[in-house]
């Protein structure tokens, strides 16, 4: 590996060509500083480009290496991860960092990969998880949270005292991939400067030496030294920007309703960082991802994030989300989100390449080509007439970036005088390019040129891809010392020679290719595309391929280039590198030596995918808890007087569920009274988050269900009446002198976040909040929850369902005794399952997901369980969402797999199941294996 780098990186000293690579995993320890314009690493500027991933939402540790390779693939050179909090530690002191856990291997993996870490453990993350992070057992810690509180901060300490040595470890400065420790979370509203300064004295004692860093939302300002008194002040304040806002059912008409989207300058000593930058959106409004994508697309990230590169001199990025994944048991935030967080990302929850994609890999590829712009002052740009321009330039090579934005939605065809020329140009609507001139590329000179740089890399003689719109014209300069011969290899152009400038015009259309040789230089190849024919390219690990669907990884040695790549289909391959023969994933490719010096074969695509139709299912009804003579004497009495909720209860006593251990999805309560028979009424409160619901029974008989109460963010003065149901009891239930019994399950949908830093707002309780009965003035109450803490997939992953209990939802229950399935669930708890068998392909990465057939019912909702994981939910209280996608690894490849419903139904339903569809597959991936069960 440090060989093959070592080598590499020779190889391109020679070239003339510089790459802004990632950390190397024998790399040995560097160090990380920084001026006004840029990141340095060993003294060397850096362009940081990350992208935001999420660990604890792909719960399959080998597919941690698929998503960062194919970030690294698209010239990401790092990714930014919150660490969460809550997805470690179920109770008080205990941590978990074990299996899907394992943040030790998360940054190994990205070292392995190359990719540098932008590292953020909060304490407070948001990110739309429950709780924002924080552990639900905090609710019942005293001391506000987010501030300096001591109740809060012995809490967070323990926290860090876990996750900063794993991250220490892990710097740069050590060898490791950590590049920047992110503090809190856009803390902006609370300005307790004691906590922000805590939290940086205790990663400086626990060993993190890296720049400190903070995103900033509201108050771009803040936290820099010149801000407040400059106690708790970081480094390199960053801030976040969402221009294009969450409104994704509006996607075709939304332009910039948040703002610009340029990122603002904090510090005069640190460089600016756009800390997350808009690259998707939360559905807010369940218009599906889909939306979202398109809300965020092409032309946004064209249009935005060119200009911010340009107007804000921003030369670290990270972008929010690079891939969502999933919000899996219950970790979700229940106000925004719902099981998906794919996030209308580049990457889909599929993890499959989209359009989106193609456009970050266009930008990254060129910001990775272009060094001198880790160094830039604002410059004199030429004004063209209809399109909005803007200029930097390197003070010590003269590199000048343009941008040039069209910010109309027609179609603008103007003319650019630059560098002493005139060039025709032409931009689509809402479309944005940013142009360089006065560049080394490898050994040539770009003087100017009206195609963007798309990458540079070096076979045999020096290449540069250029591309633009389809149609449009474009012209390069390059400079020589005498008149070059100018051979077009493929397409149309034509060359002009004057004094020393050889200058190119021809038509953006396919791919252009112009051998350009002598004239002073080394041979060039030119390409010039289209923004579809550059982003067919890859350029991985120094080699240029092109086709194929992904190229992971390449090495070129003794004469053979070796591509770890992926393919969608079968097709042709063409591979730039310093080698005469070829092999993909370790099998050698017939090839040929095509004019431009390249290897030219083909590669097979992936083959077809049978999967097994979902069939034989059992059935079986639980929820005895309804039923009066049920045994709940080992539950926990519930006869709190007083909480740490600034909520107060409706009624006495306190039956917050957290405040009796219990703190992920569904709880149960049993109440017992003395019945007089005179009894019209129960009145309930719950408060259980958006799309949560509550059902309840009297007696054994059922009297009907509720939606859960939502409070607001700021809910002043507190809603004193939320998640209403009024049930009336039957005449006759209750009998006078004897005991009756009230059961309620509640579905509690997982914690508000706390991110304006309110504490009320994350304090708010789960389950029950008030219960009355008519004439009835003591009932007592016992709760139950999740029984235990599942020792692998955690605290998160279960609810307090009885089959939850009892193991149903677990491959190794035996169904056997079940009755076959009529699909009928009456209101409560019905339970299906399944056993299936898949044998996919190996040596293919085929994405799987249940799919949802028909309209999304009203009348129930459904947990998914496979193999025990609990996936998600599905329901029209729950939202839009038809496809679960099972991640490989949990879904047994080749193997044996149980897939088990509960189905919570609030009226007498027919239930619909679902299928096993595949949402992509690609010959290739990484090797997967079966994640314990
Ligand atoms: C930001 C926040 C992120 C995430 C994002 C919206 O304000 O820092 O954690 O919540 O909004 O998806």
């Amino acid at each position: 590996m440090k060989i093959r780098r070592i080598l590499l990186a020779l190889v391109l000293a020679v070239a003339g060509l510089a790459v802004l690579g990632g950390p190397s995993s024998a790399a040995p320890k560097h160090s990380v500083t920084y001026d006004k314009y840029s990141l340095m690493v060993d003294g060397q500027r850096l362009l940081l480009q990350s992208a935001e991933f999420h660990y604890f939402r792909l719960p399959s540790p080998d597919l941690w290496r698929d998503i960062l390779e194919k970030e690294k693939a698209a010239g990401f050179n790092a990714v930014s991860v919150y660490f969460s909090w809550a997805f470690h530690s179920p109770a008080p002191g205990r941590y978990d960092f074990t299996g899907v856990r394992d943040v030790d291997r998360l940054l190994r993996t990205a070292e392995e990969v190359g990719l540098y870490v932008v590292a953020r453990p909060g304490p407070y993350i948001n990110a739309e998880t429950s709780g924002g992070g924080f552990p639900a057992w905090l609710k019942t810690v005293p001391g506000r949270a987010r501030s300096s509180d001591a109740g809060y901060t012995a809490a967070y300490h323990d926290w860090l005292a876990h996750i900063n040595p794993i991250l220490a470890r892990h710097q740069v400065t050590r060898g490791g991939s950590v590049l920047l420790y992110n503090v809190e979370n856009e803390y902006a509203v609370n300005t307790d400067a004691v906590y922000m300064q805590d939290l940086q004295d205790t990663a400086r004692a626990d060993g993190i030496d890296v720049p400190i860093t903070t995103n900033n939302c509201c108050d771009a300002g803040s936290w820099s030294s010149t801000w407040g008194s400059g106690l708790g002040a970081v480094q390199i304040p960053g801030v976040d920007d969402y221009p294009q806002s969450f409104e994704c059912q509006n996607a075709d008409t939304t332009w910039g309703p948040w703002g610009a989207g340029i990122t603002e300058k904090v510090r005069d000593d640190a460089p600016v960082f756009a800390a997350e930058y808009q690259a998707g959106a939360i559905d807010l409004n369940n218009a599906g991802y889909e939306a979202c994508r398109n809300l965020t697309g092409v032309p946004y990230t064209k249009f935005f994030q060119k200009g911010n590169m340009v107007l804000s001199g921003a030369t670290a990025f990270s972008y929010y989300m690079g891939f969502g994944g999933t919000n899996w048991g219950w970790l979700g935030q229940p106000n925004d989100v719902y099981t998906s967080y794919d996030y209308g990302a580049a990457i889909t929850e599929a993890r499959q390449l989209t359009a989106k994609y193609d456009e970050y890999k266009r930008q990254g590829y060129f910001l990775r080509a272009v060094p001198p712009l880790t160094k830039t002052d604002p410059s004199a740009a030429p004004a063209v007439t209809g399109l909005e321009t803007a200029a930097r330039t390197n003070p010590d090579t003269g590199t000048q970036f343009l941008l040039a934005r069209n910010t109309s939605t027609t179609e603008v065809t103007s003319t650019l005088d630059w560098n002493g020329y005139s060039f025709p140009v032409t931009l689509p609507g809402h479309d944005a390019k940013v142009l360089v001139s006065n560049l080394d590329l490898g050994g040539q000179r770009l003087v100017a040129s009206t195609s963007e740089l798309y990458t540079t890399a070096f076979a045999n003689r020096d290449i540069a891809i250029f591309y633009g719109a389809e149609g449009t014209p474009g012209a390069t300069v390059l400079r020589y010392t005498s008149e070059p011969k100018v051979k077009v290899l493929a397409g149309t152009a034509t060359a002009s020679y004057r004094n020393g400038d050889l200058r190119l015009d021809y038509t953006h259309h396919g791919l252009t290719r112009v051998l350009i040789s002598g004239g002073g230089h080394r041979p060039l190849l030119l390409m010039l595309g289209t923004d579809d024919t550059a982003a067919s390219f890859w350029n991985v690990d120094g080699v240029l391929v092109k086709g194929t669907s992904l190229v992971r990884a390449a090495r070129v040695d003794h004469g053979t280039v070796d591509l770890r790549a992926d393919t969608s289909e079968a097709g042709p391959v063409e591979v730039f590198a310093n080698a005469r023969t070829l092999t993909v994933n370790g099998k050698p490719v017939p090839t040929r030596t095509g004019r431009n010096g390249s290897l030219e074969g083909s590669l097979p695509g992936p083959r077809g995918v049978e999967l097994p139709a979902l069939a034989g299912w059992k059935q079986q009804a639980e929820a005895p808890e309804a039923r009066p003579a049920f045994d709940d004497s080992r539950w926990t009495v519930a006869d709190k007087t007083t909480s740490l909720s600034t909520f107060a209860p409706v009624t006495l006593p306190v039956l917050f569920s957290d405040e009796y251990g219990y703190h992920a999805g569904s709880v149960w309560y049993r109440g017992r009274f003395a019945g007089t028979g005179a009894e019209t009424t129960v009145k309930l409160n719950a408060i259980t988050g958006k799309r949560g619901d509550y059902l309840v029974w009297l007696n054994g008989r059922y009297l009907g269900s509720a939606k859960g109460g939502v409070q607001a963010d700021s809910d002043v003065p507190v809603n004193p009446d939320p998640g209403p149901g009024e049930f009336t009891i039957p005449a006759g239930l209750v009998k006078p002198g004897e005991t009756a019994v009230l059961s309620v399950l509640v579905q509690n949908m997982g914690n508000n976040d706390d991110w304006t830093a309110e504490d009320s707002r994350f304090r708010q309780p789960r389950g029950l909040v008030g219960a009355a009965i008519s004439g009835i003035s003591e009932i007592s109450w016992r709760i139950q929850g999740q029984a235990r803490v599942d020792p692998v997939r955690g605290g998160l992953n279960n609810g307090g369902l009885y089959g939850e209990r009892a193991g149903w939802s677990l491959p190794g229950y035996s169904d056997r005794g079940w009755p076959a399935a009529g699909f009928a669930a009456a209101p409560g708890v019905t339970w299906l399952r399944t056993g299936f068998s898949t044998d996919l392909p190996k040596n293919q990465d085929t994405s799987v997901a249940l799919r949802f057939g028909g309209a999304i019912p009203a009348g129930y909702r459904v947990i998914i369980y496979l193999n025990g994981w609990n996936l998600g939910q599905y329901g029209a209280a729950i939202g839009p969402q038809t496809d679960f996608v099972l991640p490989a690894g949990l879904l047994r490849q080749n193997g044996r797999n149980t897939l088990a419903l509960a189905v919570i139904a609030e009226q007498t339903s027919t239930v619909a199941t679902p299928q096993l569809v595949v949402v992509g597959s690609q010959r290739g991936g990484v090797p997967v294996h079966d994640v314990p069960a």
